[in-house]
Parts: C-alpha cells; sequence; structure tokens
C-alpha cells in the first residue's frame, strides 16, 4: 500500500512493517531540498503511522547518495537544513535502517550515519571527502563519526577525503553488515527484517563508545593537527576538520554539532571552497565540448605512437597503464632501443619503489611492439606522432601515415606550437587530423589539450575525448594557435617574470613569491625542470618574426649560451650540486642579471611580493581573456581547468579566470592599465576583458555549457 508521496525524489511505500523510503534524484541522489523535505517528511510518516515498524532508506540508480547539493552553495540556504534532517532521523522512534551501494559520501554518509543500523554491498563507497571541496562534514559527520569508528579513523577519512570500500567500512565499524548479493534493495529489507524480528532497537551514533578513550583519541588529534599544520598548504578546512574533532572529544554532542555548524559556516564562506567547487564542476563541463554530443567515438583498441623520446615514451607508458597495446615508431634500431629503453625506466622506477612486480611489468611489455617500418601501423586505430618539433619532420611521417594507416584511422600530433591546419592539409585525409597535447611527464600530468583544426570531422573530436577518459586524463578542448591555450598563456606569464626579474626581482624571489601564492614551482624552477634548451629553441625559431619594438629578455639565452639549461646539466637559475633537484641560488647567475640590466640600461628597483602577483596573474588573466575572445578556449572555465591540471594553478583558488572573477575585473583591468605605463606593447587589455568591465559582468557569465 503506498503511502502518500511527499516530493517526486524520495517516495515511501509500505513493504510488510517496513516503511521503504527511496530517494530518486538523478544523476546522483543529491540532497537538494526537495530530498531533505522529502526525507524529513517521511520520518514524521514513520514516527506516527502505526503500520510502521522500521523504516529503509535507499537510493535510486547506480548510488546512495552522493552528499548535499554542491550547486546549492553559495546560494540562500532553503529549509530543512542537512544537520536538521540527519537529528530528526536519528530521533524516530523506530529502527531506522540505511543500505548503501555506489556512492554514499558527505552528506550521503552523514545520513548514513544518522540512521540506527547500515548495510552496504560490494561496490559502495564510503566517505566524507568535503575537505576536497573545501568543507568539513557539516550535517553531524564531526561528530557522529568519530564516536562511531575513533577519532583516528574519522580523522583519517576526513582529512584525506577518500573512500573506503564497503569491506573496510566493515572493518572499520562504519557499517554494521555486509550484504552478500548485489542486490541492495532485497538485501535491506532482508536485513530490516530480521532486525525486527530480532527486537533490535534503536540504536543511536551520538551515544556510540568509540571515543570513550579520551586520552588516545586527543592524541590522535594533536597528531593530525600537528601533520595537517605541516601538510595543508594554506589550506583552510582541514585544520576546522581536526578543532570539530577534538569537539566530539570534548563536549557533550549538541555542544559539538553547534561548533561543527560554525565551523562549516566558515568554510562555507571562504574563497577557497568557492574555488574548489568551481574546479569540481569545471573538471565536469570541460567534458562537453560541442563534438562530443551526438558524434560516436570511433574504435580505440589499438594504437600507434611514432617517436620514443621524452613524450613518445611517456605517452607509450600511458597508453600501456589503461591496458591498451602500442606499437611504437622510431627512425632506426638505436632510437627505438632508446624509446624502449625510457619505457623501461619507467616501470623498473616502480619495480625499485615496490610498487610494480617483475611479472606484471613483463605483461604490461607484452603489449607493447617495436618497429623501424610505418607498415607496422597499417592496422591501429590512432596513431600519435610525437617525433621533433619541426613542421617539415611532422610533414614527411604525417606523408607516412597517409600512406600506411587504414580507413578511419585517427592521426593525431603531440606538438607544441605548430600549425596543426597545415600539417592536415598536407595530406588525403585532413578530417582524420587532430591534436592531442599531453604534458611531460606523460605518464603522470593529467591534462591533454584536445586541439581541434578546421577541418577535423566530429566524430575524430569524440574519439580524442574518449582516449582521454580511457587514459584517465582531463581533456580540454583548444583551437589551433600558436601554444594553443596552456603554452599561450605560459609564454605571457613567463615574459612577465622576465620582465620583472630585469627591472631589479631575483628568479628566487619571483619563484618564492609564485610558491607562496600556492603553485607547486616557481617558472624559474619550471624552466630549470623541463630544460633550458626547449624555450631557447622556441625563441630562436620566432626571432625573425619577433616584433622589433617589443620588449625581450636576454638573461635566459645567456644561461644557455653557457649551456646551463637546468636539472639536467647541474645548473640553469639554479645549481644543483651533484645531480640533486632541490636547486640552489647561484650567485653567478645573479651576476649575469646585474650586467644584464646594465647592457639594457635599466637601474634595478625592489618588488614587493605583492607586486610581482599582480604583474605575474594579469598577464595570465588578459592572455586566458584572449584566448576565450579568439575562441581558442570555448570558455574561461575551459582556461581554468588548463592551468590548474597542466600548471599547477593552485586548485583552491579555482584557475586564473576564477581567481580574476574573485579579485574583480575592474582591478584586474586597472592593473593592466597601470602596467601599459612602462611596456604598452605587451600590456594591451584583452578586448573581452574590456567589454566584460564595461557591461559590469564577470567571466563566469560566460561559462554556459558549450
Ligand atoms: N551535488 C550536485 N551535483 C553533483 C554532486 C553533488 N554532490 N555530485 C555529482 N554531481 C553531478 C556532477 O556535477 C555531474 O553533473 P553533470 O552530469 O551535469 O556534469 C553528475 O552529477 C555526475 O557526476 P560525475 O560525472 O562525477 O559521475 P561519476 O559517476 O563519475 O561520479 C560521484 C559520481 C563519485 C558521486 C562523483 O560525482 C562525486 O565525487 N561527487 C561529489 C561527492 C562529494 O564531494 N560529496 C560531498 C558534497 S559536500 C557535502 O556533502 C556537505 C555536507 O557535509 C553538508
Ligand atoms: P625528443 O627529442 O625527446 O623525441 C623525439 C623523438 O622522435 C626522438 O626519439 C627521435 O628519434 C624521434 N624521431 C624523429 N624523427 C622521427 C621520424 N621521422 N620517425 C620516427 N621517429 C622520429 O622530443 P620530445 O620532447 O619527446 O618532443 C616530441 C614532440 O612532443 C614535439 O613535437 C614536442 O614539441 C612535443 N611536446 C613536448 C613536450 C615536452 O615537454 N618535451 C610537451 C608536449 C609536447
Amino acid at each position: 500500500m503506498p503511502l502518500r508521496p511527499s516530493a517526486d525524489v524520495v517516495t515511501r511505500e509500505l513493504r510488510g512493517a517496513v516503511l521503504l523510503v527511496t530517494i530518486d534524484h538523478a544523476p546522483v541522489n543529491a540532497l537538494s531540498a526537495d530530498v531533505r523535505r522529502g526525507l524529513l517528511a517521511a520520518i514524521e510518516a514513520a514516527d506516527t503511522e502505526r503500520a510502521v515498524q522500521a523504516v529503509l532508506i535507499v537510493g535510486a540508480g547506480r548510488n546512495f547518495i552522493a552528499g548535499a547539493d554542491i550547486r546549492e552553495f553559495g546560494k540562500p540556504p532553503a529549509p530543512p537544513s542537512l544537520p536538521d534532517v540527519c537529528n530528526r532521523i536519528e530521533a524516530c522512534a523506530k529502527p531506522v535502517i540505511a543500505a548503501l551501494h555506489g556512492a554514499a559520501l558527505g552528506g550521503g554518509l552523514e545520513v548514513a550515519l544518522a540512521a540506527h543500523y547500515r548495510i552496504a554491498v560490494d561496490g559502495a563507497k564510503l566517505g566524507l571527502p568535503e575537505v576536497q571541496l573545501g568543507l568539513l562534514p557539516g550535517a553531524g559527520g564531526t561528530q557522529r563519526a568519530p564516536r562511531l569508528i575513533g577519532a583516528p579513523a574519522a580523522l583519517d577519512l576526513m582529512l584525506t577525503g577518500r573512500y573506503a570500500s564497503a569491506k573496510e567500512a566493515l572493518a572499520l565499524g562504519l557499517i554494521d553488515r555486509l550484504g552478500d548479493s548485489g542486490d541492495i534493495l532485497a538485501e535491506g529489507l532482508a536485513y530490516a527484517r530480521e532486525l525486527l524480528a530480532a527486537h533490535a532497537p534503536v540504536r543511536r551514533t551520538r551515544d556510540a563508545a568509540a571515543l570513550n578513550d579520551r586520552a588516545a583519541s586527543l592524541a590522535a588529534v594533536t597528531k593530525a593537527r600537528e601533520a595537517t599544520a605541516q601538510k595543508a598548504r594554506g589550506l583552510f578546512s582541514p585544520l576546522n576538520i581536526v578543532d570539530a574533532v577534538e569537539a566530539a572529544i570534548e563536549q557533550p554532542f549538541d555542544e559539538g554539532l553547534k561548533l561543527e555548524r560554525k565551523l562549516f559556516l566558515q568554510c562555507l564562506d571562504s574563497p577557497q571552497r568557492a574555488g574548489l567547487i568551481h574546479a569540481f564542476v569545471a573538471e565536469r563541463e570541460v567534458l562537453k565540448a560541442p563534438e562530443t554530443r551526438g558524434a560516436k567515438p570511433r574504435a580505440l583498441d589499438t594504437i600507434g605512437v611514432v617517436g620514443g623520446g621524452t613524450m613518445g615514451a611517456g605517452i607509450a607508458v600511458a597508453i600501456l597503464d589503461a591496458g591498451l597495446p602500442v606499437t611504437m615508431i622510431e627512425r632506426d634500431e638505436a632510437s627505438l632501443a632508446r624509446g624502449r629503453a625510457h619505457i623501461d625506466k619507467v616501470y623498473d622506477g616502480l619495480i625499485a619503489k615496490g610498487r610494480l612486480s617483475a611479472e606484471n611489468k613483463a605483461a604490461t611489455m607484452a603489449r607493447w611492439r617495436g618497429s623501424t617500418t610505418y607498415d607496422a601501423l597499417a592496422h591501429v586505430d590512432l596513431v600519435i606522432e610525437a617525433v621533433f618539433e619541426d613542421l617539415d619532420v611532422k610533414q614527411v611521417v604525417f606523408a607516412e601515415l597517409d600512406r600506411v594507416c587504414k580507413p578511419g584511422a585517427v592521426l593525431a600530433t603531440n606538438t607544441s606550437y605548430l600549425d596543426i591546419d597545415a600539417l592536415a592539409a598536407s595530406i588525403s585525409r585532413p578530417a582524420d587530423v587532430v591534436g592531442l597535447h599531453f604534458f611531460s611527464p606523460a605518464n603522470i600530468m593529467k591534462l591533454l589539450e584536445v586541439v581541434v583544426p578546421k577541418q577535423v570531422s566530429a566524430d575524430v573530436v569524440a574519439t580524442a575525448f574518449e582516449l582521454a577518459k580511457k587514459l584517465r586524463k582531463t581533456p580540454v578542448r583548444a583551437g589551433v594557435c600558436d601554444g594553443f591555450i596552456g603554452n599561450r598563456l605560459f609564454a605571457a606569464y613567463r615574459a612577465t617574470a622576465d620582465a620583472v626579474m630585469e627591472d631589479g626581482a631575483s628568479p628566487y624571489q619571483i619563484d618564492a613569491a609564485v610558491r607562496a601564492f600556492g603553485f607547486p614551482m616557481g617558472p624559474f624552477q619550471v624552466v630549470d625542470l623541463a630544460g633550458g634548451d626547449i624555450g631557447w629553441a622556441a625563441r630562436k625559431r620566432r626571432a625573425a618574426t619577433r616584433d622589433s619594438n617589443a620588449r625581450y629578455v636576454q638573461i635566459a639565452d645567456r644561461l644557455c649560451e653557457r649551456g646551463w639549461f637546468g636539472q639536467k646539466t647541474g645548473r640553469g637559475f639554479y645549481l644543483y650540486p651533484e645531480g640533486s633537484r632541490g636547486g640552489m641560488p647561484d650567485p653567478e647567475v645573479e651576476a649575469i642579471i646585474d650586467a644584464e640590466r646594465e647592457r639594457a640600461g635599466i637601474t634595478p628597483r625592489s618588488f614587493t611580493d605583492e607586486q610581482i602577483m599582480r604583474r605575474y596573474l594579469a598577464a595570465m588573466i588578459n592572455e586566458g581573456a584572449n584566448v576565450v575572445h579568439e575562441g581558442i578556449a570555448l570558455r574561461p572555465l575551459d582556461v581554468d581547468v588548463t592551468l590548474l591540471y597542466g600548471y599547477g594553478f593552485p586548485r583552491y583558488r579555482g584557475g586564473p579566470m576564477k581567481y580574476a572573477d574573485s579579485v574583480g575585473l575592474p582591478t584586474i583591468l586597472a592593473d593592466i592599465r597601470e602596467f601599459a605605463k612602462e611596456d604598452p606593447l605587451f600590456w594591451r587589455p584583452s578586448p573581452l576583458l574590456v567589454d566584460l568591465v564595461e557591461r559590469g559582468a564577470d567571466f563566469a557569465s560566460l561559462n554556459t555549457t558549450a
């Protein structure tokens, strides 16, 4: 007999004496206002309906509940609040059972913790990942989880944001029962009936005893606080989590809840929460490129790579790691052996660290084939070219691919800067050509720029996105231009760093300021890591076409002329004694910089870290606006994801365009106009930025689904 449904997204149905409450709110049963209302009404009904002896809460679809509705954050709160709903569930006079499958995360797990009994099935993911969104569990999780599973385990879940499997959850005491079958409804109902038959009492987590050893619990808090202060670089919510857990130990439950609420609201108000949630949404939005809707990806069962250098080998590892076979082509046997050796080095490193067995390496390498003739690529579904960065060399390779590859094979290039339209136009099947711009090391870095030339067909682009998924990379759609999205922005902010260096700041101060902002490395450390010779070659290539009026800082060239290419040569902007990776400031570099300032007629002045960062970020944001304006990036959020995943922009700031919105676009534009007084050629405000400021709009207004 169905009882009155309170809202479509939460249905109630009496199954014998058990009130089955189903949350059916696609895509992931997030706890939006309707769901909260429905849950509250269901518990009220359970308490009043005499026929109900127990309540079973389940999720429809693939998940229990993925958590609070993150799209509601930052909007005015709509009652009832989730903490109130959880408290009401816990106060229910009849046993409430939560049956978990798929995601039981954040507020979803908090609902389950408020229930009196929990069962989960294989494949369930239980976690409190709020920290990854700049938050803390704000619906009683910081108070109930430690009482149920103890402070160390609860702190671990909340501070890492990791998921526990159903099996681990059982061992931790987070659930009471592991269901045998995959049928969550049948498992839940059977468990509920069993509990009823046994007259199982209402059992509230707020009364659970895992914190009873007060001294041990407080010791875990002290340890977590120390570790968090060291690890959580600039992050706000982890220390709040520790404070909340301390309150769970020290204070009565209701007082702890009050403190949790206060700390949660602090996090909710923080720009870090806004940045992290922007990143979460943006990394899903980038998947929605126009070509990925409607177009069906082509097959991706076998892959070829041309070139076994830094990138070719890294890409091959990424493909092998995804379980796919790869055929590598090199110029000659010696180069092929080097390519294979690069791959071996990656896997041998993992073996040395105990993260891979020799047998698993052998099984993986059985999917690798090497050849010096292109005919070996006759049957592959997709080829990625990663030979020297030279259009003539690449055109010869593409002519060979055109000759040997089967019809419909996708022909991709990993070029960093070259004109892919020209490359595509040089063969008979331009619609099959796409850019796949990986980042070094290609088996580690998550970003993949999918560069879309004029003549490419939509299903080829869809195939590129599909490949990214298989390789567990984050794809960003980019248009063809010199440097696509990422390297174009990098060139702009690197030029600013060079200019600030020549004007008086040391590279060490600039790197430190950039790190203090939240990047893992400063621009000069990046150059030393990647190899100064790469940028030097690009600068030489562009010398003929460079605007002779544009400022050109020669300091990096002076270092390269000495053979100081960075880590691989033992010195660059930094000194690397005996191959050490952490660099030391080099007085000789400072002397070279002084000499260059003198040659350029510059009297050095001092910069504060803030002045450095205003220039650095303004250059990045202005070029970001340009790539959006030119249609190279679909939306500002595509620029954000590129910088987050490929260039180390601090995630908690959401990316440069999100950061610009938070500072205010008029401020950024005013900065650019001020800097333009010194160098008007470089500091030309992007027309898009000017337009947005005139209209009183922000970058977020352009972040509609593509
Ligand atoms: N709220 C609103 N929308 C959500 C959501 C949430 N909590 N979680 C996922 N979504 C949306 C996604 O944005 C996406 O939308 P789209 O289709 O429009 O792009 C859609 O659901 C599907 O998500 P995924 O593509 O990520 O689907 P997957 O199947 O790959 O992953 C998942 C599912 C593991 C649940 C993953 O989405 C996830 O990790 N979600 C976030 C979980 C989380 O952080 N929960 C804590 C929220 S904060 C909280 O609960 C505060 C509380 O303590 C008060
Ligand atoms: P690399 O010099 O390390 O490797 C190039 C390899 O291509 C060499 O092993 C060479 O023997 C091989 N090769 C050259 N001509 C060939 C041919 N005709 N047939 C088969 N193999 C041939 O260069 P790297 O760094 O791997 O760069 C490769 C490409 O990737 C370039 O286009 C580069 O711009 C791009 N790229 C490089 C990144 C980096 O950080 N190094 C990042 C992203 C893209």
